[in-house]
């Protein structure tokens, strides 16, 4: 068990203590009327959503001259005052905070009394802990609508007057204490935190003052406090209010106060960690109000409170699925972005993710002030735009991660990322992404030492490796917040699986059922007997190997269901059907209009999106009880089970790995959605011995997979490393090279050669191919000299071109250059249509040759010049032998640009999915992977004068694949998540454009829209607000760039 030492740093800036009053207190730095304007993020458009209505509204000061009377308001400040001067060792700024909590307290009267009071404790009376947590679960505290509005009737003197206090208080300090406390990290389940664990510093109160060397000075300014505020009232009464509502304006003030103070706290060596991990409350009041979390658990403070998190120290963090990793991710998001005021990269495994992520997050960042920013697809600028104030979270796939970290590097702007956090951390392991993730972070390690990085997982075991590639610390435990229990199934016997025994097994029970013969035949391995045992009340999932047997186990099943099942939320399921036809423009697949009848669906790639998210949806909200899914559905999402099936421990042919395993079981029982949760893993008796021994043993260990991927892995990476200059010479990329995790692991991994002798050869290779210019030497003595990196390899690393494709796509588009057909955009397609989708494609002669017949004499000549003559697909089609020697990836190459070519003229995945007898999900990820390549290549041609024609061309191609619906549907589902069918509804609706989109109101949106919940409607309000706000963002960006008097003019100094 490891032992982690924690440290709970714990004392308040005296700015917290402002903090509460919601007065517009503002450090000087956002003084400034401009300061106070409403930033852009969410627009001019409708507040998205009504936090928590108060109707403490009611009592807040309209009427200001009410306090002109207001003799026991004067008669406490006299009292503070008096207290404080006599009490020699009380902080003057804090007196002065207290008088404007008092007055605060006063205009909020009965129901606010706790919260100046509380908030006064911790300064007067520190030594009362209590009076601190109190004011932290203060229900006031988590709502701060009803001073916003008194702010808004605030009369210009008063903010005056409000300001001038901050600024006397902002100089008060209080002096650190720091304690330290060990804990076991490794404890068994932990419990779940008070209410308190909310405030990290809620156990230490007693903070010794420090105070100012000019006292005397702050004595003078006090004594004259009473009468500023009288004479400042005075003039309240007489002064006209300002004519502008200054709510949003204020809004923004006091949020950016309340950053702007958690900031200084962490940049000054003070040991204070503010209201909420040294974040604004309103931080914990959102993650109340969008995620339903009300405390953290255990874990997640003491994770949050490590010693190592604190010195910003990389850290590795591991607990079983659904421990609530997350959550702590996005704190420390937070704390960097509002508090460091620096940018962060977020990496998740798919772009699915990816979109739920950004839809989730911008929320936060409008209510905030940072933007969310998604590279995903072909989506996502590189490099990012740099923004003059806010801070952006770019939220990314591993491939777009890691062009956008190269963009960084490139443009020197490395050091602007403060922290990346890495979600599913054991993807390291995996094939080229796990490459991609590897070269990744190992250039962010060399190139910003200050960029802090995180990452998390559920399946780590060779956590030492990982430590020492991140140089980070480790954090782990146990805890899961809703108990797991895993079972085999092995003929009519249920075993719990039982690490303690000899075998892994004990026995639990006898599955009791009842089957017919037929039913025996139909159904041998007892599914339906399983299932029945928790739906419809329950959800279940059940993992299947292959596609086709999702669907046959979702068929089978459904067969022999009773009738009643039908009954269960019948309207529902109706419902369901018929916004999948709308999807399907109309058409349904015809397995799934037999099951969701009973609630049940099959899920899997062969679905596209838009089907796969109406089915998501339905199974969380229960209007579908029962999946069968393939391991699509393994990893990271949070779909609720009761019980988890798995139909056989194989994944296509491949025996189930731990790790996958972990992961399928892991999807039960999942916190805030399931009160229980079982896995069932249904095994055939020769499977018996590999299953036990599959139960028993630890999970895989991550290796680095940049020797096995070598053209985008180890080559790939030598190619960058020149190219954006981190290493130059054979020396420094060897430095380099030590610090992956393959330096880590060489040992290991490559037992013939040594890691020196590997990049030789890598360098050497790159130098044959034209992508590098320089020498290697045999010797040491030339490991000086610099490398250079040639036009075609810039153009290579730049589009993240595969290493064995890039001079192929260099020919193929020196060729178009020479006769590109233009009539229709098929000859573009070709160009654009990725490799490495070409191996598993088989051509079906008969449509080749149909759809071959069908193009004009221009689009048919394409084939040609690309090397597939028209008697080759007429021999094929007719079956005859060929002599020719045709290149097959070519042919195939062709035949999927004929579905691309088909796709963007009919914008309907069905009809051309149902025309070349490809499932619907197979096109549509050719259709996407086409778009990412896409512009994939136009980054490659932009590096290459003589390509300059392609850029036009290539962009505007890139914009088709991405959307292929449409135009008038374009601007809708640039918004994260919006997906065809969606933004048809919304078009059809009335929404148009973004804008429209911004200014929804949610409320109107779900009465509007189909099958749209409140959460959704609010995400996609979110999401609009978001992108408009940072589109509107770099274009102002791009005025300041271009008003910029340079400072070089001659003849001026
Ligand atoms: N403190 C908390 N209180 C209540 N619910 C929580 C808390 N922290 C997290 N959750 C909820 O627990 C669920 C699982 O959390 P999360 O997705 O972070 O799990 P995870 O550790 O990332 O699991 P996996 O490894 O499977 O991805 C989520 O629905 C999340 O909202
Ligand atoms: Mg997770």
């Amino acid at each position: 068990m490891a032992e982690t030492s924690l440290t709970v740093r714990r004392k308040r800036h005296p700015g917290s203590v402002c903090k509460r009053s919601r007065a517009p207190v503002q450090p000087s730095a956002v003084h400034s009327p401009v300061a106070r304007k409403r930033p852009s993020s969410g627009g001019e458009g409708p507040p998205a959503e009504t936090p928590c209505s108060n109707d403490s509204e009611e009592d807040m000061f309209g009427d200001y001259d009410s306090f002109y009377g207001n003799d026991s308001l004067l008669a406490q400040v006299d009292d503070i005052e008096h207290k404080y001067l006599l009490d020699k060792n009380m902080d003057i700024k804090a007196a002065g905070e207290i008088i404007l909590e008092n007055l605060q307290s006063e205009i909020h009267q009965k129901k606010q009394d706790n919260f100046s009071s509380s908030e006064n404790m911790v300064v007067l009376k520190a030594d009362k802990e209590d009076a601190f947590q109190m004011n932290e679960s203060d229900p006031v505290d988590s709502n701060q609508e009803p001073t916003e509005s008194v702010l808004d009737d605030l009369p210009s003197s008063q903010l005056l007057y409000f300001e001038k206090m901050d600024e006397l208080s902002s100089g008060s300090r209080i002096s650190a204490v720091s304690e330290r406390r060990s804990k076991c990290v490794n404890s068994s389940l932990d419990k779940i935190r008070s209410p308190s664990s909310f405030c990290p510093g809620a156990e230490h109160r007693n903070r010794p003052t420090d105070f100012s060397s000019d006292s005397e000075c702050d004595l003078f300014k006090t004594e004259s406090l009473k009468d500023h505020l009288k004479s400042a009232m005075t003039g309240n009464a007489k002064a006209q209010t300002l004519q502008v509502s200054k709510t949003k304006q204020l809004k923004e003030a006091v949020l950016s106060e309340e950053i702007c103070v958690a900031r200084k706290t962490i940049e000054s060596s003070s040991v204070d960690r503010g209201p909420f991990y040294g974040l604004p409350s309103k931080v914990k009041d959102l993650f109340g109000q969008f995620r339903g979390i009300e405390m953290l658990y255990e874990w997640q403070h003491d994770c949050l409170m490590l010693e190592s998190l604190q010195q910003r120290k990389n850290l590795i963090y591991s607990l079983p699925t659904s421990g609530g990793k997350t959550l702590v991710a996005e704190i420390i998001i937070l704390q960097e972005l509002l508090c460091r005021q620096k940018d962060v990269l977020m990496i998740l495994p798919y772009v699915a993710i990816v979109q739920e992520k950004v839809r989730g997050l911008s929320s936060f960042g409008i209510e905030l002030g940072f933007l969310v920013e998604e590279y995903a697809g072909s989506k996502g600028r590189l490099p990012p735009v740099k923004r003059r104030i806010k801070k952006s979270l770019y939220i990314a796939t591993i491939e777009k991660g890691h062009a956008l970290v190269n963009s960084l590097i490139e443009t020197e702007r490395i050091d602007d990322l403060g922290l990346v956090v890495v979600d599913e951390l054991h993807m390291l392991g995996e094939g080229t992404r796990g490459a991609t993730l590897e070269i990744t972070l190992a250039k962010i390690l060399y190139t910003s030492k200050n960029t802090q990085i995180i990452g998390m997982s559920a399946t780590l075991n060779n956590v030492g490796d990982l430590q020492k590639f991140l140089q980070a610390e480790y954090y782990t435990n146990n805890f899961r917040p809703v108990e797991l229990k895993e079972y085999v199934k092995i003929r009519d016997t249920i075993y719990a699986v039982d690490s303690k025994t000899e075998n892994g097994f004990t026995f639990s029970r006898l599955l009791n059922f009842k089957y017919s013969s037929n039913l025996e035949k139909a159904d041998p391995d007892h599914i339906i007997a399983l299932v029945t045992e928790v739906i419809p009340k329950y959800s279940c999932l059940i993992f299947c190997p292959t596609k086709k047997n999702c669907e046959n186990v979702a068929s089978m099943v459904c067969k022999y269901l009773k009738k009643e099942f039908r009954a269960h939320r019948e309207k529902e399921k109706q419902d369901l059907i018929k916004n999948l036809k709308n999807i399907g423009n109309g058409s349904i697949c015809p397995v799934l209009k037999q099951t969701i009848p009973f609630g049940i669906a099959y899920h899997h790639s062969g679905l596209t999106n838009d089907e796969r998210k109406s089915i998501e949806e339905a199974y969380s909200t229960g209007v579908l009880c029962l999946l069968a899914c393939t391991a699509t559905l393994a990893a990271g999402v949070n779909l609720p089970a009761r019980r988890v099936i798995l139909r056989a421990p194989y994944v296509a042919n491949d025996f189930l790995k731990k790790n996958q395993y972990k992961q399928m079981i892991g999807r039960a029982g999942r916190a805030g959605i399931d009160s229980a949760g079982e896995s069932i893993l249904i095994v055939q008796e020769k499977d018996k011995h590999l299953v036990q021994d599959l139960v028993n043993s630890p999970l895989e260990n991550c290796y680095s997979n940049l020797l096995l991927e070598l053209t985008k892995g180890m080559q790939s990476l030598l190619l960058s490393l020149v190219g954006l200059k981190i290493a130059v010479t054979h020396e420094e990329v060897n430095n380099f090279m030590c610090n992956t995790l393959l330096g880590v692991q060489q040992q290991l991994l490559s037992k013939e050669k040594s890691l020196s002798e590997i990049i030789k050869d890598g360098l050497e290779n790159l130098i044959e191919k034209g992508l590098l210019k320089g020498r290697i030497s045999e010797k040491d003595h030339n490991s000086k000299s610099t490398l250079t990196v040639t036009p075609l390899g810039k153009a290579t690393y730049k589009g993240s071109i595969d290493l064995a494709y890039c001079n192929l796509l260099y020919r193929e588009l020196k060729k178009g250059l020479e006769g590109l057909i233009l009539e229709s955009n098929l000859h573009l397609l070709y160009l654009a249509t990725p490799y490495d989708m070409t191996s598993n494609c088989s051509p079906d002669w008969m449509i080749y040759l149909r759809q071959f017949n069908q193009l004009s004499a221009a689009e048919q000549k394409v084939a040609d010049i690309v090397g597939v003559p028209e008697s080759f697909i007429t021999k094929k089609a007719s079956g005859q032998a060929i002599r020719k020697n045709v290149d097959s990836a070519v042919v195939n190459r062709l035949y999927l640009s004929f579905v691309l070519y088909a796709l963007l003229k009919e914008t309907n995945i069905w009809n051309v999915s149902e025309k070349f007898n490809m499932s619907r999900g197979y096109v549509q990820n050719l259709l996407n992977s086409a778009a990412s390549f896409a512009s994939c290549v136009l980054h490659f041609c932009e590096e290459l004068e003589e390509f300059w024609v392609y850029k036009a061309l290539l962009t505007e191609l890139t914009k088709q694949l991405t959307y292929c619906v449409k135009t008038e549907l374009i601007p809708l589902m640039e918004v994260a998540g919006v997906l065809e069918a969606r933004a048809k509804q919304l078009y059809n609706a009335g929404y148009k454009t973004l804008a429209h989109l911004a200014n929804a109101n949610p409320e109107t949106l779900v009465k509007m829209i189909e099958h749209l919940s409140r959460r959704q409607a609010k995400q996609i309000v979110s999401s609009a607000k978001m992108l408009l706000s940072e589109k509107a963002e770099a274009l102002q960006e791009e005025v300041e760039e271009l008003l910029k008097v340079p400072r070089d003019i001659p003849g001026t100094y």
